[in-house]
């Protein structure tokens, strides 16, 4: 084999790994239904279906998980700072973060243009 065939079968390799990383991390918890349960405490401000009640608080319905869980991560660790909401992301566990994030993104909304 010469290096030329060789760097595209790399290449190739590394972008297999770094998806099979990624279903690995997914497989972890991601439990839409265990994440339902859990906003029962979240239902208050951000609504029943993460269409938020609260004027303060932003819609959480059909948010990408990924972004779900980076703001929640953020809140716990103090990194985005908000009084309410850094204090109840400290209960968090990263599952109940996952399992959250998965709830909130599986709920479909629908954008309506204004006429
Ligand atoms: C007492 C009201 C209240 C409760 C209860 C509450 N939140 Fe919030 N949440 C807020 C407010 C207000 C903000 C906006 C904070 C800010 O400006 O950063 C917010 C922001 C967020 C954000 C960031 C959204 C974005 O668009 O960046 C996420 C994610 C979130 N909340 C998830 C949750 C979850 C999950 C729960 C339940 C475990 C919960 N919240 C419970 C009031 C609440």
């Amino acid at each position: 084999m010469t290096t030329h065939t060789l760097k595209p079968l790399l290449r190739s390799t590394s972008v297999a790994l770094a998806l099979f990383t990624l279903a690995a991390a997914g497989a972890q918890a991601r439990d839409a239904a265990a994440g339902r349960a859990k906003a029962q405490m979240c239902m208050v401000c951000h609504g029943p279906v993460g269409v938020s009640t609260a004027p303060d608080a932003p819609h959480l319905a059909g948010q990408p998980a990924i972004y779900l869980s980076a703001q929640l991560r953020a809140y716990r660790a103090g990194e985005r700072k908000h009084e309410v909401m850094g204090v109840i992301a400290r209960t968090l566990t990263n599952d109940d973060i996952d399992n959250l994030a998965a709830w909130y993104a599986s709920i479909q909304i629908e954008a309506v243009e204004p006429r």
